[in-house]
């Protein structure tokens, strides 16, 4: 029970929606506990709730039911247990740094000797010493963040919220300073006893927290928590932190997933990663397609078609897996028949047929759904080969892993979807390859 340190019970929120329309549910029955010593990650898709979530344990904005206590005591208003570091910085241009992580402290009436004492402590443990006097507009945004946790940090509340804080940073600024909480939290000197950190990023949750909590959506609600039982710091290399990060994975990329229940073996059969691409290269495909097409009926019987196709019958058969993957074409009774997609494939112009192949990859295969998806979470949008290749190592032989990595990456580079540098080793999402449209949760 002492370890409790804010504790929501059945917490709902609903907005009215504009003209009277009624109400948006946007947090539906939450409960959750943030005890004493820990990191607890809120892991969840844009629109799942959590700043509404962080919100009303801030004491910020009420809740419609449910109930929020921090130290045993009723939320009723700004609740003093806990400051927040904002993703969008929120500093005040007017004020220098120091005055701006003095800020809290004011408003605390805490006395001028003081503020200014703790907050140059605060400003050194952020390494912005030297930069007290300086403007928000002087600093990059890796150091308006520095200044954004200093400011919350100063206040030494029990716990520390952080809302998406390294998510308007580059990839390595973001890296950096994410490390530089981790080692501070590690070497037992953080000025708070618990941090709240909400992320969609589950690498950067994995990393930090002691336990994540998985947020679904419409309306909000917590699905489940993975706890992350690994040694502080926690060692990306590790086996066991790969598997975290690819369980979390496959729950987020799986609504319907037990986030509880997964054991590796259900993990095994619902992960995209692990059912395997047939080797086809798209001109194999399109060869069959338009063969068919000429065909009489558009059928053809298998035993012909390796001879008319000049294939040997191992690749005939990873084309005909292709085509049937992919809704091309039907397998019955020894016979191929086109469908009415393969069809329209097989007759389109090569522009008219990438949209189509790349609906058919995200509608059908969603092995595509998860890169894309994993790479539209990264800024910069990219990711290391290796960081995919690592998961299917884990189905597959080595060697085989590396062929699944080619083969998708020559469908998806077909479908614009994503397309693979050898020069820096990264997978790059293709300009609009993310367009929301293409997903349906
Ligand atoms: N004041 C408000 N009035 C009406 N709707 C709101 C309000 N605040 C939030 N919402 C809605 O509630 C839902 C959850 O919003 P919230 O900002 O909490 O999500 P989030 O998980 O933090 O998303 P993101 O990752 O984009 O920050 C969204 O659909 C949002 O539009
Ligand atoms: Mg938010």
């Amino acid at each position: 029970m002492n370890d409790e340190l804010i504790v929501c019970t059945n917490v709902s929120k609903r907005f009215p929606l504009p003209g009277a329309k009624g109400e948006f549910t946007a947090l539906s029955d939450v409960s959750l506990t943030v005890r004493r010593g820990e990191v607890l990650a809120l892991l969840g898709r844009s629109g799942s709730g959590k700043s509404t979530l962080l919100r009303i344990m801030a004491g910020l904005i009420p809740p419609s039911s449910g109930t929020v206590l921090s130290s045993g005591q009723p939320v009723v208003e700004a609740n003093n247990d806990v400051a927040m570091v904002f993703q969008s910085f929120a500093l005040l241009p007017w004020l220098t740094v120091l005055d701006n992580v003095e800020i809290g402290l004011k408003a605390r009436s805490v006395p001028r000797a003081s503020r200014a004492r703790r907050a140059l402590k605060a400003i050194d443990m952020v390494g912005l010493d030297g930069f007290e006097g300086a403007y928000p507009k002087e600093l990059s945004g890796g150091m308006k963040q520095r200044v954004g946790c200093a400011r919350a940090m100063v206040i030494e509340p029990k716990v520390l919220f952080m809302d998406e804080p390294f998510s308007a940073l580059d990839v390595l600024t973001a890296e950096n300073l994410r490390g530089e909480i981790d080692d501070l939290w590690n070497s037992g000197d953080f000025p708070s006893r618990s941090i709240l950190l909400v992320t969609h990023n589950i690498e950067e949750a994995v990393i930090l927290a002691d336990r994540v909590l998985v947020l679904g959506s419409n309306p909000g609600h917590v699905r489940g928590e993975v706890r992350i039982d690994l040694p502080r710091p926690h060692d990306r290399t590790d086996r066991r932190f790969k598997d975290i990060v690819e369980h979390l994975y496959a729950v987020m990329t799986n609504p319907d997933l037990d986030v509880a229940a997964a054991t590796p073996a259900e993990l095994q059969a619902k992960s995209p990663f692990s059912r395997p691409l047939p080797h086809v290269r798209i001109g194999g495909l399109s060869g069959l397609l338009e063969l068919l097409d000429e065909t009489p009926n558009d059928t053809e019987d298998v035993a012909h078609l390796a001879d008319r196709l000049a294939v040997t019958a191992d690749d005939l058969l990873a084309i005909l897996e292709a085509a049937t993957l992919l809704g091309f074409a039907d397998l019955a009774g020894g016979q191929v028949r086109l469908t009415d997609l393969g069809r329209k494939f097989a007759t389109a112009s090569i522009l008219e047929s990438k949209p189509l192949f790349r609906d058919q990859l995200l509608a059908r295969l969603p092995i595509f759904v998860s890169i894309v998806r994993t790479l539209s979470e990264r800024r910069n949008r990219s990711m290391p080969a290796d960081f995919f290749i690592d998961i299917w190592d884990e189905y597959f032989p080595r060697e085989e892993a590396q062929q699944q990595f080619n083969t998708a990456v020559d469908w998806g580079r077909y479908a614009e979807l994503f397309e693979y540098d050898s020069g820096d080793g990264l997978l790059h999402l293709h300009e609009d390859a993310d367009d929301p449209s293409h997903f349906s949760e």
